[in-house]
């Protein structure tokens, strides 16, 4: 029998907090059924990361690349929010000041119902042209014969790709949340990618800092607990 985990003070330091800040990785979509980057069957354990994932890629082999999207979208929408991502939504309901910076693309915590997100790498629900401002939502399957925009640009992906930089406005709303917070959870990430990663460190933020992993993970020795168990089994016993 699952031995079961040891909340400690968790529940009363959430009680007690006055600003929360939550940051996620794509270890709470794997709760949903989404892989991860780095885990077993990670992406990027089976994927060209800069074919995939960057600008000099999408130039290379546009087509690749939104065949590559297309799947992703697709296995985003075909999956429903986790009991973890419905927790973090309510944990968000009861809380004075609450913010959910997620590195993940897949839409789940605004589906779950959370309202203050801040999508540091974007968002495949949308997709964006390279030359102009244009937008459009990526619902269905793009179609790979209609890849140019009007303006003479291609539509890419609204989401952050290697060497570029995140988007500004979303950045500096983290760094100020995670400055005001007094409790931080760090949720399914590797904290192998800054800068969000380095939302959790002492240097910006003075916040108590929970990891919620069942693996170490870079920011370990970074947070002032760890509690070693999957997403699913800690949140949903955090919220009445
Ligand atoms: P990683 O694949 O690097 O890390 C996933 C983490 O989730 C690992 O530490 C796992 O131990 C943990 N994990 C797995 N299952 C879990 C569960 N059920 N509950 C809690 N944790 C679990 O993914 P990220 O840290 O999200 O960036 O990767 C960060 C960024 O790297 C991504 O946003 C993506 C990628 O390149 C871009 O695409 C820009």
């Amino acid at each position: 029998m699952q031995e079961a985990v040891q909340l400690g003070d968790l529940e009363d330091r959430l009680d007690a907090a006055r600003s929360i800040l939550v940051l996620t990785g794509s270890g709470i979509s794997a709760e949903s059924g989404l892989p991860t980057f780095r885990g077993v069957g990670g992406l990027w354990r089976t994927h060209r990361v800069e074919e995939l994932a960057s600008a000099a890629g999408f130039e290379r082999d546009p087509v690749l690349v939104w065949t590559w999207y297309n799947e992703r979208r697709l296995a985003h929408r075909a999956v429903e929010p986790s009991a973890a991502h419905v927790a973090l939504a309510k944990i968000e309901q009861n809380a004075a000041d609450f913010t959910l910076a997620t590195q993940n693309v897949d839409s789940l915590h605004l589906r779950a119902g959370s309202r203050n997100v801040l999508e540091l790498h974007g968002k495949l629900r949308e997709a964006k042209c390279t030359r102009c401002d244009a937008r459009r939502p990526f619902d269905d399957a793009l179609d790979l014969n209609a890849l140019e925009h009007a303006c003479g640009g291609m539509w890419r992906p609204d989401i952050v790709w290697f060497g570029e930089t995140l988007p500004a406005d979303v950045l500096e709303a983290a760094f100020e949340a995670a400055g005001r917070a007094d409790l931080m959870l760090v949720i399914g990430t590797s904290g192998m990618v800054r800068p969000a990663a380095s939302l959790a460190t002492k240097a910006v933020t003075q916040a108590y800092v929970v990891e919620i992993n069942p693996e170490e993970t870079a920011l370990t020795a970074h947070v002032d607990r760890s509690i070693r168990a999957r997403a699913s089994d800690v949140l949903p016993h955090l919220v009445t």
